[in-house]
């Protein structure tokens, strides 16, 4: 009995570090990523990447103008593909430079092991979700660079 307890004290234990240490990241999920990037670690207080800074031209179906902030996890990766719990999140804008749209992708261990582990989602300005997931658009249009693990605005050397 007593080395049960022992062994229930010990896999308690492990499962509360375990807990704590992916504690502060969201599973698949549209409203939870949402309030991680805006409360928990709000975007706008994060980096760009070196070679994208700032407000930059975009590309169709993307608005005409935009910014990519990018968190530690993905900044301190050096090499495709990045590691997990890194999140890119795009603000998108019109000419005139009203904020249109919110797109993000954030790898999750084991989430979509055929194209990256990426999650994907579309967001108005308020924080809606339009499509997240594993929508196609998102996943074939960045998948032709899956050697750099689908990051478009950054290249990896
Ligand atoms: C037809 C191609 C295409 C589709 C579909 C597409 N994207 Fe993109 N995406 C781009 C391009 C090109 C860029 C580079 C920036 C730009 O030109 O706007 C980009 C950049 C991004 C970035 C910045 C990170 C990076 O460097 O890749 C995010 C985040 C993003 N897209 C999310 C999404 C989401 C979410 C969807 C689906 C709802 C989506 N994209 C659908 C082409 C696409």
């Amino acid at each position: 009995m007593k080395r049960f307890i022992t062994a229930l004290m010990v896999s308690g234990c492990v499962l509360v570090f375990a807990a704590t240490l992916f504690a502060d990241m969201p599973g698949p999920d549209p409203a939870a990523l949402w309030h991680h990037i805006t409360v928990e670690s709000p975007y706008q207080q994060w980096q760009f990447w070196p070679d994208h800074q700032g407000m930059q031209p975009g590309r169709a179906p993307h608005g005409p103008r935009h910014k990519v902030y990018v968190n530690d996890r993905a900044i301190n990766s050096k090499s495709p593909p990045v590691q997990y719990g890194s999140i890119a999140v795009k603000e998108n804008y019109s000419k005139k430079n009203v904020l249109k749209a919110i797109t993000v992708m954030y790898k999750i261990d084991g989430y979509n092991p055929d194209a990256n582990d990426w999650f994907w989602a579309k967001y108005t300005p308020q924080g809606k979700a339009d499509k997240y997931g594993k929508p196609k658009g998102c996943v074939g249009c960045h998948g032709t660079r899956a050697k750099n693990d689908f990051i478009l605005v950054h290249e990896f050397k």
